[in-house]
C-alpha cells in the first residue's frame, strides 16, 4: 500500500480555553496536510491531552467527575477547527480505550524487553505544589515557587522508569545522520547540548493521584509518557496494523520549541524502544508573542481564536500567520499587522485583480473565456507548482506565499501594462483575449495554489471562474499553462476581502 504523508499536532491540554497560539499549529498543519492531499493520500491527526492531576483538579473545583469535565471541554477544540477550516482525518483524545488498551500494551511490551524497569523515584518534593525539585533550585530548604514557598518533604517512592539513558549514544548518532530530523537548527543544537550533557532516566508511572491510565500493579502513567504515544495510537498500533504501516514512520510532527524535547529526545527512544522508526521529521516552530511575552494561558495574555475569525475571517487570519513570520521564528501579533494584510496583500492585490480580470471580461467578452494563446507568463510561472510545494514541504509557507504572489504581482502588472480598455478600444481583439486568457488562466493557478491557505476564498475564486468541484486537484497535472477551457462561464461576484477599516479612536 502507498504510505501516505502523516502529520501530527501536538495533542493540547483540554483545561482552559483554545487561544491563537494552538491555532497557529493546527492551521499550518492543515497546510500541510491539503497540499500533500491534492497531491496524493494524506493524514492529519491533533486531539487533546486530557490527564494529570491539575485536570482532576479543575474538575473538583467545578464540581464535576473528572471524566464528565473533559467531555464538556472537548466541543471548544472541535469547534475551533471548525472555525479555522483545519480538517483532520482523526481527533484522539487521551481518555479514550483505543488509546488507554493500547497504552498498557505499549507498557507491557517495555515492561517485557527491559527498557522500563521498577525503580525508586526520589527528591525535593513539594505537596503543595505537587511538584519534585532539585536541590539547587530550592530557596532557604523551601519551595522555588514565589506563590507557595512551603518547606519541601524529602520523598521516596517506587516507581516505573523507562531506560531513556540507555538510547543516548543512538540519539546523537541519529542527530547526526540525520541533521534535517529536527528543524531549525537553533532548536537541533540546542538539542544536541542537551544529549551531549547526558540523559536520566524517565519515571513514567505516579501514584499520589489517580487521573490516569491505570496500570497493572497500580498507580498511573505519567501523563507525557500518555501522551506521546497518542501519535501511534491513534493509527492504530495496536489495532490496525494495515492503516498503522500506511502512515508510520510519520512524515512531519509539528511541535512549539517548549516541548521539542519531549519529542526528539524521549519520543525517538520509546519508539526504538518498540522496534519501531523515529518520525521522519520534527519541525519546533516559534511562539505567538504579545509585548516579548510568549501568548500562554497561565500567562493570560491570550488572543481569542474565535472573536478574530468572527471579525476578520478566518482566511486572513490564516494568511497572516503563515506570512508574516517565518515558521521557525517568534511571531509578535498585532491586530494592526493583521488588518494591513487583510487590506493590502488580500485585498488590494488578490482581491482587486479578480474583480478587476471578471469584470473586464464580463464587460468586453459577455464573462466567457477566450481561447487560449501563446503565453509567456505561462513559461515563467511553468515550475512555480514545484517550487511551491517544495517550500511548503519544507515549512517555508511565508516563502511559499511570496513565490505565489509573484504571479499575482505579474497579473495586476499585466492589466496595468497592457491596458485591456485600450486594446478594447482600438479594436486589437486577438491581444486583449490573450491578456483576458492569460487573466483568468492565472486565477485558476492561484486558487489551485492558495487552496492549502486560504481554502474558503479559494473555493470562492473557483467558483467565480465558473469552475466545478474544489481547486483540490493534483498540481503537476492541472497546473499547465492552457488548463482553462475556452468558452468557461465565469461568475464575477462580491469582494473577495472586504475592506476592514481600524477602529474609529472614542
Ligand atoms: N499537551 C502538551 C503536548 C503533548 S503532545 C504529545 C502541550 N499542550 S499545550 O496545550 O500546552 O499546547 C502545546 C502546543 O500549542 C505548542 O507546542 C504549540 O504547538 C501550541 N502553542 C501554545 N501556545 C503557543 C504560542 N504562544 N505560540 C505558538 N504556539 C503555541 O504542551
Amino acid at each position: 500500500m502507498e504510505r501516505a504523508y502523516y502529520v501530527t499536532t501536538p495533542i493540547y491540554y483540554i483545561s482552559g480555553n483554545p487561544h491563537i497560539g494552538h491555532a497557529y499549529t493546527s492551521i499550518a498543519a492543515d497546510v500541510l496536510a491539503r497540499t500533500a492531499r491534492a497531491n496524493g493520500p494524506a493524514f492529519a491527526l491533533t486531539g487533546t491531552d486530557e490527564h494529570g492531576q491539575k485536570v482532576a483538579n479543575a474538575a473538583t473545583a467545578a464540581g464535576m467527575s473528572p471524566h464528565a469535565y473533559v467531555d464538556s471541554l472537548v466541543p471548544r477544540w472541535h469547534a475551533l477547527l471548525e472555525k479555522y477550516d483545519a480538517q483532520f482525518d482523526d481527533f484522539i483524545r487521551t481518555t479514550e480505550p483505543r488509546h488507554q488498551t493500547a497504552c498498557v500494551k505499549v507498557f507491557e511490551q517495555l515492561k517485557a524487553s527491559g527498557d522500563v524497569y521498577l525503580g525508586k523515584y526520589e527528591g525535593w518534593y513539594c505537596t503543595n505544589d505537587e511538584t519534585f525539585w532539585l536541590e539547587s533550585k530550592l530557596i532557604d530548604g523551601r519551595c522555588p515557587n514565589p506563590e507557595c514557598r512551603r518547606p519541601v518533604e524529602w520523598l521516596s517512592e517506587d516507581s516505573w522508569f523507562f531506560a531513556l539513558s540507555r538510547y543516548r549514544d543512538r540519539l546523537i548518532a541519529y542527530f547526526k545522520a540525520n541533521p534535517k530530523f529536527l528543524r531549525p537548527q537553533s532548536v537541533y543544537n540546542e538539542m544536541m547540548v542537551t544529549l551531549e550533557g547526558g540523559l536520566d532516566d524517565l519515571s513514567i508511572s505516579r501514584t499520589n493521584f489517580d487521573w490516569g491510565i491505570p496500570l497493572p500493579g497500580g498507580g498511573v502513567m505519567y501523563v507525557w509518557f500518555d501522551a506521546l504515544l497518542n501519535y501511534i495510537t491513534a493509527i492504530g498500533w495496536e489495532h490496525d496494523t494495515e492503516q498503522f504501516k500506511t502512515l508510520w514512520p510519520a512524515s512531519v510532527q509539528l511541535v512549539g520549541k517548549e516541548i521539542a524535547r519531549f519529542h526528539t529526545l524521549i519520543w525517538p527512544a520509546i519508539l526504538w524502544a518498540l522496534g519501531l522508526p523515529a518520525p521522519d521529521a520534527v519541525f519546533a516552530h516559534g511562539w505567538i508573542t504579545l509585548e516579548g511575552e510568549k501568548m500562554s494561558k497561565s500567562l493570560g495574555n491570550v488572543i481569542d481564536p474565535f472573536a478574530l475569525a468572527d471579525e476578520y475571517g478566518a482566511d486572513s487570519v490564516r494568511y497572516f500567520l503563515l506570512r508574516e513570520a517565518p515558521f521557525g521564528s517568534d511571531f509578535s501579533f498585532s491586530i494592526e499587522k493583521l488588518r494591513m494584510r487583510h487590506n493590502s496583500d488580500l485585498g488590494n492585490d488578490l482581491g482587486n485583480l479578480l474583480r478587476r480580470s471578471l469584470a473586464m471580461l464580463d464587460k468586453y467578452r459577455s464573462g466567457l473565456v477566450p481561447a487560449a494563446s501563446e503565453s509567456r507568463l505561462g513559461e515563467r510561472f511553468a515550475d512555480l507548482g514545484a517550487s511551491v510545494r517544495e517550500r511548503v514541504g519544507n515549512m517555508q509557507f511565508r516563502e511559499a506565499l511570496d513565490e505565489i504572489w509573484n504571479l499575482i504581482t505579474a497579473l495586476n502588472r499585466e492589466i496595468e501594462e497592457k491596458k485591456p480598455w485600450t486594446l478594447h478600444k482600438e479594436g486589437l481583439d486577438v491581444k486583449l483575449d490573450a491578456v483576458l486568457y492569460d487573466l483568468c488562466e492565472g486565477l485558476r493557478w492561484i486558487a489551485i495554489l492558495l487552496y492549502p491557505f486560504i481554502p474558503s476564498k479559494a473555493n470562492e475564486i473557483w467558483r467565480q471562474l465558473g469552475l466545478r468541484d474544489t481547486p483540490s486537484i493534483p498540481w503537476e497535472e492541472h497546473l499547465q499553462w492552457g488548463g482553462l477551457a475556452a468558452q468557461t462561464q465565469t461568475n464575477g461576484g462580491d469582494a473577495l476581502f472586504p475592506r476592514i477599516d481600524p477602529p474609529v479612536p472614542a
